[in-house]
């Protein structure tokens, strides 16, 4: 659909080079350049707190991926506030600012529209040093592939929805999807690594082909190596996948190298859509061990899930 519309050719416009790049990044002058991007969807928890905490998350995710410190951002809110009261959308928006807060950015306005079904997210701006910028692009044969969040919050939030968990029982997860790639993204910069993206609504699958693509090598996924949430492996065994994972397999399945042979609960893991997904590291052979060190003494998921090897084009294989 994009093609249709019409190209920028603004040499500022930086994210115009880099294939499938996480955010747009607007060169302000040698040392700085804007990086902005937006995400909003419908509630993946009953607690509203949470939702936002999770929404804010989610959408400040792509300025971390990129090595980016996030200044402000805008509220986007769609609320059936005459069938549910502003009560539940007063605690959307506390989650989301205690978010942003914990973010060192600043929530500068927004804006509401009536609409049946909730939905929040937010636009969120920040800065990057566009000498300093971890992109899809930069991933060398030989590199490791450290993941930090484990996997399966599209099959836990189905689960959720179908009322085959309660929230308490995929308190992991929500604690996982609420935490911001903010100490991951500040690792990534201290030990230096050769690409990154966030893993979201395509998956590990189909972010991993994006990198591959990108970066014009192949993705080596170890699909026995895959981190996944408590249950999730369970939920997924009963069938509760969702639409996204589908849409997902449809798209990206073709395009990965022996498919045939993925285990079906490596499937599930990978074409999972994400929210609040960690980020997926190309870190140098030698830089991985300390990489994965650091990211633990963080706080951080440290999975080491694959690794890269040389391709004529973007290529994934699963072994
Ligand atoms: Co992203």
């Amino acid at each position: 659909m994009l093609c249709q519309l019409p190209q920028s050719n603004d040499p500022n416009l930086l994210s115009a080079a880099i294939p499938f790049a996480d955010a747009g990044v607007y060169r302000l002058d040698e040392q700085r350049a804007l990086v902005q991007s937006l995400d909003f969807f419908t509630p993946v928890v009953d607690d509203p707190f949470r939702f936002g905490q999770i929404a804010a998350a989610n959408a400040l995710s792509d300025i971390y991926a990129m090595g980016g410190t996030p200044l402000t951002a805008l509220n986007l809110v769609g609320f059936p506030s005459c069938s549910l009261g502003t009560e539940p959308l007063v605690r959307i928006l506390q989650g989301g600012a205690d978010k942003v807060a914990e973010a060192g950015a600043v929530i500068v306005g927004g804006h509401t529209v009536e609409d049946e079904e909730p939905k929040y997210g937010l636009a969120v701006t920040g800065l990057v040093d566009p000498r300093r910028m971890v992109t899809t692009v930069g991933c060398q044969p030989g590199d490791r592939l450290i993941l930090t969040k484990p996997l399966g919050t599209g099959i836990l939030t189905t689960a959720l929805k179908g009322e085959l968990l309660d929230e308490a029982a995929i308190e992991a997860a929500v604690s996982g999807m609420t935490t911001l790639n903010r100490a991951a993204s500040a690792v990534m910069l201290e030990i230096g690594v050769s690409a990154c993206t966030d893993v979201t609504g395509f998956g590990l699958l189909g972010h991993a082909l994006e990198m591959a693509e990108a970066s014009e090598v192949a993705l080596v996924i170890e699909a026995q190596a895959l981190p996944a949430y408590p249950r999730v492996l369970e939920m997924a065994a009963m069938g509760l996948i969702p639409e996204g994972s589908y849409r997902n397999r449809d798209y990206y399945l073709p395009r990965v190298e022996q498919s045939g042979s993925i285990p079906v609960e490596a499937l599930d893991l990978l074409t999972d859509p994400q929210t609040s997904g960690g980020l997926l590291m190309a870190v140098a052979k030698e830089k991985a061990s300390l990489l994965q060190e650091r990211l633990k003494a963080a706080g951080c998921g440290a999975y080491l899930i694959g690794w890269v090897e040389s391709a004529a084009a973007g290529k994934l294989r699963i072994r």
